[in-house]
């Protein structure tokens, strides 16, 4: 078989970030997970690419917007510019970074909704919604406040209850209040569309069974799906700031409708700017033999394994293959807060940190589950140095040396230790099977366990003491012959964790990008290029700053 015939076509996606704040280090935990699976099957030679966009809709930013004094598009845009720098400095390799305000989304969010509507999936009901008549505009359940009506307990939110954890409507609680306004709502009938879930369990049992879904997470959706699955509320009143609602005057497209929509509209952007616009069928067709992945966190979960495949499934598009659910990031153990000062900004991180040294201690702790992950300032320090800077880079400083120096960067014609490279290749499959199962934390295992090989290697044969008697010598030559090998191995495995160290490796070694076809050549009287510090440690300074900035 070709490389062609066998290359698979995958389209991944992280999930949208809002178009309101800038990005977390939560939220770079997510793209560096998703960043380094697409790598890695690009990598290996399939087709993927990978999409995204800036989720730009709903009350929030329509309400941030005003606080501002700006139009909300005007919003969306410095906010995009702004998650557009974020993505490049951590070198989130998407081939379309786009935005959920956009016509194609707008037109496969009308079209998405015509065929569930056709197939007799959509319905209005009047509902009693609690109405701010100051701000002129339905609440939702965030922006109520009042006594719960189980416990009594004051000031609780409009949907449930901290205190006993009691869940109610929000025209239950006692003396609610606007969060917006301060003032007391009214209860008011308005007419609301709904997506018929309920008569859908057995087509979402269905494709939970035949998906890529973690057991935890069907374990939680359970709960779920065997109580009562209930419709879902696909509608908004104006104000809003979204898509409006063909042939539903004043009514808007609920937020979670058009965002994921946005996946298909930020997929069909790309193929239209590279004069693809036939392929979008191709890929989204019921049949296809294309695969389709979603990244996101388990907050999110819900909507994307209950609302959005069945939205697809019942609208003539294919549904995803899989969906990758992640933990949260929590910073020294504690959940990200700003009054506590573990809030991290991405871009203040970059004010005073590589963004490879993220990536590395990121993929150290990504695994396949979806438990939270610590980012502990001390333990990242600790790993990057150890591993990254201490293991890794100073198997070529080490060796590349006495090439440049004595050899005029020529390598030796044979290896010395050619089993060591046949030990490093076998372990290769290993890694391989790891990076696609998205178990990056055992394959940073095996990979360091490697360096330790290649280190220990050198350790025993002292290249340095030899060349001391004789700086000419071949078994000199050969030695670090046989570690440059090791190192490029190593550099190969570690591409999709580290972009841009890696292709410094690779101008090193004066060969094109790295592939992992090419694992197993050896480079043997070839030409490598000068050395160059590829990666310092991290310094004390550089946590101790990067704390304060965040205080
Ligand atoms: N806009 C929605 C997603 C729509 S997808 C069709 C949203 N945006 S978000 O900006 O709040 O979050 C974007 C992603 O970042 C989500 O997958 C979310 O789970 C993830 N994270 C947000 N905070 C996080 C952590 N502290 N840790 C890890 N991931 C976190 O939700
Ligand atoms: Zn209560």
């Amino acid at each position: 078989m070709s490389l062609k015939e066998s290359s698979r076509k995958i389209i991944v996606t992280s999930a949208l970030p809002y178009a309101n704040a800038s990005l977390h280090l939560g939220n770079i935990l997510e793209l560096v997970q998703t960043d380094i699976w697409v790598r890695f099957q690009r990598l290996i030679g399939n087709e993927c690419t990978y999409v995204c966009a800036d989720d730009a809709h709903g009350t929030p930013i329509m309400l941030k917007a005003e606080e501002l004094n700006k139009s909300p598009e005007t919003l969306i845009q410095e906010v995009y510019k702004d998650h557009k720098e974020t993505f490049d400095l951590f070198n989130i390799s998407t081939d379309n970074f786009y935005t959920t305000h956009s016509d194609e989304n707008r037109e496969l969010s009308e079209l998405i909704f015509n065929q569930l509507n056709q197939n007799g999936l959509i319905e209005t009901r009047t509902i009693k919604q609690l109405y701010d008549a100051e701000k002129g505009m339905f609440l939702s359940d965030r922006y109520i406040k009042g006594t719960c009506p189980k416990c009594e307990s004051t000031d609780q939110y409009g949907d449930n209850c901290e205190v006993c954890s009691a869940t109610y409507d929000a025209t239950e609680l006692i003396d609610p209040i606007s969060v917006l306004s301060k003032t007391t709502p009214e209860i008011r009938d308005t007419e609301h569309l709904f997506f018929r879930l309920s008569t859908l369990k057995d087509s979402i049992h269905e494709w939970i069974s035949n998906s890529s879904v973690q057991s935890q997470v069907i374990n939680k959706l359970s709960e779920w799906l065997d109580g009562d699955l209930r419709d879902w509320d696909i509608s908004r009143d104006e104000p809003y700031f979204g898509f409006p609602i063909p042939g539903h005057k004043g009514k808007y497209f609920y937020v979670w409708v058009d965002a994921p929509i946005g996946y298909l509209a930020s997929h069909k952007n790309y193929l239209n700017k590279n004069q693809r616009n036939d392929e979008f069928s191709d890929y989204w067709n019921p049949d296809t033999s294309s695969e389709l992945y979603h990244f996101i966190g388990k907050d999110i979960m819900y909507f994307h394994t209950l609302f959005f495949p069945a939205m697809l499934r019942h609208s003539n598009f294919r549904s995803p293959t899989g969906v990758f659910v992640h933990g949260f990031l929590t910073i020294n153990g504690e959940k990200m807060s700003k009054s506590r000062g573990t809030f991290i900004l991405a871009k203040t991180y970059l004010d005073n940190l590589d963004s490879e040294y993220l990536r590395y201690f990121y993929a150290t702790k990504l695994g396949p589950g979806i438990d939270d992950i610590d980012l502990n300032l001390e333990d990242f320090k600790q790993r990057v140095n150890t591993d990254l800077v201490g293991k890794f880079v100073n198997i070529g400083s080490r060796s590349a040396k006495f090439i440049n120096k004595d050899f005029n960067n020529l390598l030796a014609s044979e290896l010395h230790e050619p089993e060591l490279l046949k030990e490093f290749l076998k372990t290769s499959l290993e890694i391989k099977t790891l990076y696609e199962a998205r178990d990056f934390n055992k394959a940073m295992r095996e990979i360091m366990a490697l360096a330790d090989k290649a280190n220990q290697y050198i350790d025993k044969m002292e290249p340095w003491v030899i060349s001391k008697q004789d700086p000419k010598d071949k078994l000199v030559h050969q030695i670090c012959t046989t570690s440059l090998n090791l190192f490029r191995i190593l550099a190969i495995m570690l591409t999709p964790v580290l972009p841009e160290l890696t292709n410094k490796i690779s101008t090193f070694l004066n060969e094109d990008k790295f592939t992992w076809d090419s694992i197993d050549k050896n480079l043997l009287g070839h030409n490598i290029r000068q050395f160059k510090p590829l990666l310092g440690r991290i310094e004390d300074k550089s946590i101790t700053q990067l704390i304060k900035s965040t205080e």
